[in-house]
């Protein structure tokens, strides 16, 4: 047991499994007091199917740490809601929160139904929102707390899950939206993008160069939660963590601009200044898509 994260109280959403499981465990083990919250369900939603966070809470007892389960759906206001009550009612503060729970319903856009795009969207994106909400009213009373959402590679765009996709481009500026806003009230905000072995990667229909264990992924969260990084002033980061990688994301900017002089933009003029000025930024997974083709169809297992 170490001690880096001693004295504070962490919420951790979808901690009944995989990677969301090995932060609560880590947490634990570095003397956090924690909110174990997971509704059991399989990995493309729906009703409730076991009990995993009850039996997340028994691992971290029986290794002589102190936790608290949480079964509800953090896609309610009430469940967000509730994950922070907890920890308030039963450790008197919060220090962090954890947003990991998500699912998965894969679907070309063009097929695309309601069903399988509001769950996806609601799990990942309102999910945070219910926590982040909850705990950061908490936070600002208190003068301090970091706040954690899970996002993906795949916020760069993904060929048959625009649903996660666009959840997870949300969560990126919706923390980023949380570390302007509460900055001056000593709350951080942070995403992770990582790459681990769970069900969910085990859906992944191509190999992985780059994977680590959810272990990784929670060592990470560890520090993003402790002093030493606050004392960084890490905030409104985005990190990848793959195995023995740890990368930074750039924050968007502008990448080239051009201004028209004298008359308004018309499209004929747009037409004309357009290409040879501000162009393209080309799309890396684009390349990559068109590389894992040309793989295909010379018969080689395809890499990302
Ligand atoms: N595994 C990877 O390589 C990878 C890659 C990119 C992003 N991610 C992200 O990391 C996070 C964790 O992924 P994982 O691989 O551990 O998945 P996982 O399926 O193993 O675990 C997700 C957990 O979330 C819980 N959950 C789902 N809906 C919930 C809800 N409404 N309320 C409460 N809990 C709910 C599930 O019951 C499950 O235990 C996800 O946000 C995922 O999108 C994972």
């Amino acid at each position: 047991m170490g001690n880096f994260l001693a004295g504070k109280v962490i919420a951790v959403t979808g901690a009944g499994r995989g990677i969301g499981r090995a932060v609560a465990l880590a947490a634990a083990a570095e003397g956090a007091r924690v909110v174990v919250n997971d509704y059991g369900v399989p990995i493309e939603g729906g009703e409730p199917e076991s009990e995993v966070a009850e039996s997340v809470v028994k691992e971290i007892v029986a290794a002589g740490g102190q936790a608290v389960a949480v079964a509800d759906d953090i896609s309610t206001m009430a469940g967000g809601q509730r994950i922070v009550d907890v920890a308030l009612a039963q450790y008197g503060r919060i220090d962090g929160v954890v947003c990991v729970a998500g699912i998965l319903r894969e679907r070309m856009l063009f097929n695309m139904s309601e069903e399988e795009w509001d769950p996806v969207v609601a799990t990942h994106l309102k999910g945070t929102f219910t926590v982040f909400r909850a705990a950061s009213a908490v936070m600002r009373k208190q003068g301090s707390g970091t706040l954690i959402g899970f996002t993906s590679g795949n916020h760069q765009g993904s060929v048959a899950q625009a649903n996660y996709s666009a959840a997870k481009g949300g969560i990126i500026s919706l923390v980023r939206s949380a570390a302007l806003g509460l900055n001056k009230y000593g709350v951080t905000a942070n995403a992770v993008a990582p790459v681990a072995r769970t069900r969910m990667s085990a859906n992944v229909p191509m190999e992985l160069k780059e994977i680590g264990e959810p272990e990784d992924v929670a060592a990470l969260v560890t520090y993003l939660l402790s002093d030493r990084a606050r004392e960084e002033k890490i905030t409104g980061q985005v990190y990848t963590i793959a195995g023995p990688k740890i990368a930074v994301w750039a924050q968007p900017r502008e990448l080239r601009a051009g201004y028209a002089e004298g008359a308004a933009w018309t499209p004929e003029r747009i037409a004309d200044f357009l290409p040879g000025t501000v162009g393209v930024d080309p799309m890396p997974m684009l390349a990559q898509l068109e590389a894992m083709a040309r793989a295909a169809a010379a018969k080689e297992r395809p890499n990302a």
